[in-house]
């Protein structure tokens, strides 16, 4: 045997003799999610308690510590109280607890901006989530919304943070970024989707969160997780061109953790 066979031979047997490293689990760098759709059966998100566990379960395995869980609330599908949605975290608290995942749960909305939201601002009844009280709220998908900045301005006053949920996903902002930024002047912030990254929702959508990433547009980062098939979302997130930007954000999941 020359040197080189009996260099290449001890190699093999060094890298025999080693344990096993663990496969690599990719990690979450912020640990609160506040955005998804976990409690079963209250909107479109998921079905059964079975698939709200497992999306928990993956979402605690890439560190995510918090999740503040957002169903809808809208006049017309999904008119869910104040009432009906904390009684869902408490069972969603317990069963947590009783299945030994390392989460912690709260439910806020994420709330469409129509006649009931503004039954709800008025009477003072939204749930909103952090020290700051953000409200997460979406407009339609048919036509930019009227009275927007109207809105976030009585939030504010009323002492609320607006957060406006994938202002992505709007393709009446998609070729004019003049709204959001007076949206942005006006004191609203905004939540990127992780999907929005991935091209998950098409190529516009991942176009305009491009142009929010640079625009250094985003403050908060969310899953929107409805079922467990968007649990391949994250491996895609962190390989996606452009996560090195996301990086650079100055992300707010992070002063919700201990919260
Ligand atoms: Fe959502």
């Amino acid at each position: 045997m020359n040197i080189a066979n009996q260099v290449l031979s001890q190699l093999r047997a060094l890298v025999r003799n080693q344990p096993a490293s663990p496969p690599l689990q990719p990690t979450c760098y912020w640990q609160t999610d506040i955005h998804s759709h976990l409690l079963p059966g209250v909107d479109d998100g998921v079905t059964s308690l079975e698939d709200a566990l497992t999306c928990l379960k993956q979402l605690s395995a890439w560190g995510i510590q918090r999740v503040i869980t957002t169903p809808h609330v809208s006049q017309d599908w999904h008119p869910n109280t104040q009432a009906s949605l904390l009684a869902g975290q408490t069972m969603l608290r317990d069963v947590v607890a009783e299945h030994q995942i390392p989460i912690t749960i709260d439910v806020a909305a994420e709330y469409l901006l129509d006649d009931l939201f503004l039954d709800l601002l008025r009477a003072d009844q939204l749930l909103s989530f952090g020290q700051q009280k953000y409200v997460l709220f979406e407009t339609g998908w048919a036509a930019a919304p009227r009275f927007v900045n109207e809105i976030i301005f009585h939030l504010l006053a009323q002492g609320y943070q607006p957060l406006l949920a994938h202002p992505e996903r709007y393709t009446y902002y998609h070729t004019d970024l003049k709204p959001l930024a007076e949206l942005r002047k006006a004191g609203c912030l905004f939540q990127l989707n992780w999907g929005s990254m991935t091209g998950r929702y098409g190529r516009r959508v991942q176009a305009q969160a491009h142009r929010l990433l640079t625009n250094k547009w985003v403050d908060f980062m969310g899953s929107d997780m409805h079922r467990t098939a968007d649990l391949d979302l994250f491996g895609k997130l962190i390989t996606s061109a452009d996560y090195q930007l996301l990086q650079q954000q100055p992300l707010r999941n992070q002063e919700l953790t201990t919260t």
